[in-house]
């Protein structure tokens, strides 16, 4: 063995056990157990048979749970950052304007990553805070901005508000607009139908109401064969108005084969049929800016076999998220969408009566703008004294391995609010602190607001797994324990 000196020693990394709270933050949540059970399977290579099935069944399960029949349907490896990234820098140019009607943090995001590509951004803000806009809000901002792109979030988990999206697309489209959605929070809790709506992007992640891990992020975006075809036809043929190199770069380089390729009609987006779909599928195809590798749509098509049965290597997905993922979307495909959408509205209506019943107040005030899942609560105090409250009595059991012995020390489960003197209160800069209530007596977490809400609200998550009257009742009851708030049931 060669002998090299080595200036950094080896750290000690001690095995650690933790006693994990009940998740019921807005993400990430509990995983159901055959998720977990999938997570944990075997890691295979992106090079066999098992690894296209898992592939075949994810975008079918997408499909399924976006309601789309696009076939440019698939997931990105990275949190739902990276389909938000996906989603903006593949379907606007730099130059173009993206209107961004904000009402959360994930608007603020999409705003800073769309001016990162040098897209311009404009936004509107709904007429009273924490509430949702009105298509005629929306029309006038169209009309007055002309934009390439809208931008909007379904349902925003960092104000726990829905945003009603029927009727959106059409009027997107009447001002020659794309339609760009997040449903990270609301995919599997509420009814997401992007064909139906005329969503011509979209995209979710794994652990919200999927009940998955972070890691891996579902997006769809709208198809439509003829204008796909007519495209990359114009394409081949060296239009006016589309880069010659960009074009043939990719048509040459990129995609060998493209001829045979266009020759064939996407059976779901000859389905779809619908004049929306159009847009997305025809932008990215006959865009001529460059987007980062990484999230480039056009490369991801081919990894996924999104036309075509191209076996094309682009990067190496995680094979565990893949399995947790296609095992959320089984899950899913399992109960139905009806049946998971009235599980979190039945559950969520279970819970906010349990809430009212014991003095809580809802920072959403009208009951049409809450979403199902995620509900921000005004804890009945003022909220930075209650979220002090809970730190103050959130304690847990750390057990680390020394010399091979297992050492159990109950500590403050917030090393921030541990008192002493180095003691620090700091929160990062969008202000997410954990709240564990009471650690060793409910052990359940949940968060302080974000963005926005910080400050103003907290956030409580039952979703995906921990939709269901026992944890709605258990959460309810443990906040009230905690706020000194008497149990108006009992
Ligand atoms: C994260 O997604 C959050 O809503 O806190």
């Amino acid at each position: 063995m060669a002998s090299h000196r080595l200036g950094v020693p080896a750290p000690i990394i001690s095995d650690r056990q933790f006693s994990k709270p009940l998740m019921c933050g807005p993400g990430p949540n509990d995983l159901y157990p055959a998720v977990a059970a999938a997570y944990a399977a075997p890691v295979i290579s992106p090079a066999c048979a098992e690894y296209y099935k898992v592939i075949e069944d994810i975008r079918a399960g997408i499909q399924y749970a976006f309601q789309t029949r696009s076939n440019l349907v698939l997931a990105v490896s990275g949190s739902g950052h990276a389909g938000m990234e996906t989603v903006i820098c593949n379907l606007l140019a730099p130059g173009e304007l993206l209107l961004v009607p904000s009402r959360g943090l994930w608007d603020e995001r999409a705003k800073d990553m769309a001016r990162r590509y040098g897209i311009r951004v404009e936004t509107i803000k709904t007429s009273e805070p924490f509430t949702t806009f009105s298509l005629e809000e929306l029309e006038s901002a169209l009309e007055r901005h002309r934009p390439a792109g809208l931008f909007i979030t379904h349902g925003d988990s960092s104000t726990g508000t829905l945003q009603t999206l029927k009727g959106l697309g059409d009027l997107c489209h009447k001002y020659d607009t794309l339609l760009l959605v997040d449903i990270v929070a609301s995919l599997g809790a509420e009814p997401v139908l992007m064909d139906e709506w005329g969503v011509d992007g979209a995209y979710a992640s794994c652990q919200k109401a999927l009940s998955g891990p972070a890691g891996v992020a579902p997006v769809a975006f709208s198809a439509r064969a003829d204008a796909y075809y007519a495209s990359w036809q114009k394409a081949l043929s060296g239009p006016a108005g589309v880069a010659p190199v960009a074009f043939s770069a990719r048509a040459e380089r990129s995609y060998s084969g493209c001829r045979r390729r266009v020759c064939v009609v996407p059976e779901g987006a000859e389905q779809a049929g619908r004049a929306f779909s159009a847009r997305a599928e025809a932008k990215i195809f006959s865009r001529s800016h460059d987007v980062p590798f990484y999230f480039d749509i056009t490369f991801l098509a081919r990894q996924w076999k999104c036309y075509d049965d191209t076996f094309f290597y682009h990067h190496t997905l995680s094979s565990p998220l893949l399995f947790a993922l296609r095992a959320c979307l089984s899950q899913l495909a399992q109960e139905s969408l009806p049946r998971a959408w009235a599980r979190h509205a039945a559950v969520t209506a279970h819970f906010h009566a349990r809430l009212r019943a014991h003095g809580f107040r809802f920072l959403v005030r009208r009951p049409e703008d809450r979403m199902n899942a995620i509900t921000t609560v005004l804890p009945g105090m003022e909220c930075n004294t209650f979220v002090a409250e809970l730190r103050s009595k959130a304690w847990s059991t750390e057990v680390t391995k020394d010399r091979g012995e297992w050492k159990r020390k109950t500590c403050c489960a917030d090393p921030h609010n541990a008192g002493g003197a180095g003691r620090r209160r700091e929160k990062d800069s969008t202000g997410f602190i954990l709240i564990i209530i009471h650690g060793y007596r409910h052990n359940i977490m949940i968060t302080p607001g974000l963005g926005p809400t910080a400050g103003v609200a907290v956030r409580v998550g039952l979703m995906g797994a921990n939709a269901s009257a026992a944890v709605a009742d258990r959460v309810a009851d443990a906040m009230a324990d905690v706020a000194g708030l008497r149990n108006a049931t009992e």
